[in-house]
């Protein structure tokens, strides 16, 4: 999937480990862009730049009526029910989802694509020029020790995430 600075992109799963790199990069492109998310990280994602925040928790589809219609949707949560409530509102768009490899209900206005490719080695060396020279930032919601691993999986399935959670050897 192409972004560039026309785009108005709608991205789930915004706070998250992937999200939040995610933002960053598509607020580099100049998209405009829409994150779903639950209502603790909503000042989280502002400072990252997310121009219009949905509550998955709440009405999405009269949410997402309220805002600019998103052409574009990248999805890092999977949640089919979420997808439909999304696709009721915004008619014609692209889907790109890293969490899900089926979704069948879609038109001709509407493409679904799954993604898990690498970005390769090129595209490594770029995200680690730009995370070293502070064009990107890395989010660490918090660091623990191998030892409590335990707990970081608790973490992870219990709390609502901003970042990666990481594991010190
Ligand atoms: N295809 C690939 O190549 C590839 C590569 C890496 C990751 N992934 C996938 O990308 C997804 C995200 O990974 P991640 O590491 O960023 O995970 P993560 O750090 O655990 O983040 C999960 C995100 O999903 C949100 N979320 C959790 N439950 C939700 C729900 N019921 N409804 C809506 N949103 C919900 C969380 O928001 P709250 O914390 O506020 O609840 C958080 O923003 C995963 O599905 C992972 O498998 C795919």
């Amino acid at each position: 999937m192409q972004v560039s600075s026309g785009d108005t992109v709608l991205v789930t799963g915004a706070s998250g480990g992937v999200g939040t790199y995610l933002i960053q990069l598509l607020k580099m492109v100049g998209a405009h862009v829409e994150a779903l998310a639950s209502p603790p990280n909503f000042d989280f994602l502002k400072k990252l730049g997310v121009d219009d925040l949905v509550d998955y928790s709440a009405d999405v589809s009269t949410q997402l009526a309220n805002l600019p219609h998103a052409n574009k949707v990248i999805d890092a949560v999977g949640r089919l029910d979420l997808l439909e409530a999304i696709i009721a509102v915004t008619r014609h768009f692209d889907l790109l989802s890293l969490s899900t490899t089926t979704f069948p209900e879609h038109t001709q206005d509407q493409t679904f694509q799954f993604a898990n490719g690498s970005i390769g080695l090129n595209g490594y060396k770029r995200l680690l020029n730009w995370l070293s020279d502070g064009t990107l930032q890395a989010h660490v919601q918090t660091i623990l020790p191998v030892e409590q691993i335990k707990q970081a999986q608790h973490q992870l399935v219990e709390e609502h995430s901003h970042g990666r959670i990481l594991i010190k050897f």
